[in-house]
Formats: structure tokens, C-alpha cells, sequence
């Protein structure tokens, strides 16, 4: 197992390009509440989570649900691709503005385990292109990310993933 220390009461992002399993990780390691996904955010504004015109208020729900919950004292995390810096930096700007301690967790999989999850998921259709540019992106900002996060667990290929097991930490 690898224990990984994530903040009881504070903000905690997952990264990963899509069929990383960040939507898995969430569901396995947090309560349903504490997770808020861009994929919910944006069926919440448009009935449809693939909707990408409805990105702009998603996110701003996404945002919203974030500091509220972070001004409450409670544990969030973040389940959305976060591999642009831009995206990660509004999320720590709320979390600066609430006082709350911010971790990332990295899903970092092969190209190919992410491409052939995406694949046979019913609900995703995405342009061969779209995870070959989200691990460039990922790659470009894997230094930036340590900077900006007081915390960084990076997890590298399935097995790690796997054995993870988060320890909340006051
Ligand atoms: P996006 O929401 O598109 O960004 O992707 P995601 O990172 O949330 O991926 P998700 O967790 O939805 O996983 C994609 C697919 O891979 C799903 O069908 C999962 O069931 C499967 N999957 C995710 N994690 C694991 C894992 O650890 N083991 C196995 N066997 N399958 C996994
Ligand atoms: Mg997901």
C-alpha cells in the first residue's frame, strides 16, 4: 500500500488526463458529496454532460460548490482533468481565499490504458487527439504543480493507483 496524506477539512484535486480514473479514484476513496465533477456541473447547466458550449458556467457552478463547501469546513475534492495550470489556479485561488490547505493527487496512466478505457465507455466520444494533448498538457506542468501545491502525490501507472490509501490529516 502507499498511504497518501490528504487534509480532513481542505480542497483536494485530482489530475489526470480522461480515462485516467479519476471519476473510480473518487468514488473509492471519498463519499459521494465530497466529490463535485465537472462532468456533474455540466449536466446540472445543460442536461448534458458532453455539452462543451455549457464549460463556461459549469465551472463557475464547479467553483461555487468548491468554496462553499471549503467555507463549511469540508472536505472537497475536485474531480475534473486539471491538467491546464489555468484550471488548477482558480481552484487555489478559492481555496487561498478560504484558508484551506490544498493537495493534488496526479493519476498519471499510460497513453494507452486511458485511450482503451475511453473507448469502451458508452458515454464518451472523444477525438483521438483530445488524450494525446491532455498528457502534453500534463507533462508541461508537472514542475509548476509542485510549486503551486503545498502537497503533490504523483501516482504512476495502475498498480499504484491501486494501492493507494489516503490518510485525512488535521
Ligand atoms: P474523465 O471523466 O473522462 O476525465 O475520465 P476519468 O479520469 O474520470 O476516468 P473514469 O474514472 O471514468 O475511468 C474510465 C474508465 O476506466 C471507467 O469505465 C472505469 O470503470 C475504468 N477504470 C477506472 N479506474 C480503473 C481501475 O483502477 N481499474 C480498472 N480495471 N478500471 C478502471
Ligand atoms: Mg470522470
Amino acid at each position: 500500500t502507499r498511504e497518501l496524506r490528504v487534509p480532513a477539512t481542505g480542497l483536494v484535486v485530482l489530475v489526470g488526463v480522461s480515462g485516467s480514473g479519476k471519476s473510480h479514484f473518487a468514488r473509492r476513496h471519498f463519499r459521494p458529496t465530497q466529490v463535485v465533477s465537472s462532468d456533474f456541473c455540466r449536466a446540472a447547466v445543460s442536461d448534458d454532460e458532453n455539452d462543451q458550449a455549457a464549460t463556461g458556467d459549469a465551472f463557475e457552478l464547479l467553483h461555487h460548490i468548491v468554496r462553499t463547501r471549503l467555507r463549511r469546513g469540508l472536505l472537497t475534492v475536485v474531480d475534473a482533468t486539471n491538467v491546464q495550470p489555468r484550471s488548477r489556479e482558480a481552484l487555489l485561488a478559492v481555496a487561498r481565499h478560504q484558508d484551506a490547505l490544498a493537495c493534488a493527487i496526479v493519476l498519471d496512466v499510460p497513453e494507452h490504458v486511458a485511450v482503451e478505457r475511453n473507448a469502451a465507455r458508452p458515454d464518451r466520444d472523444l477525438p483521438s487527439h483530445v488524450v494525446p494533448r491532455q498528457r502534453r498538457e500534463l507533462r508541461r506542468g508537472l514542475k509548476a504543480l509542485h510549486r503551486e501545491f503545498k502537497r503533490v502525490h504523483v501516482l504512476t501507472g495502475v498498480d499504484e493507483i491501486d494501492a493507494a490509501v489516503l490518510v485525512p490529516e488535521r
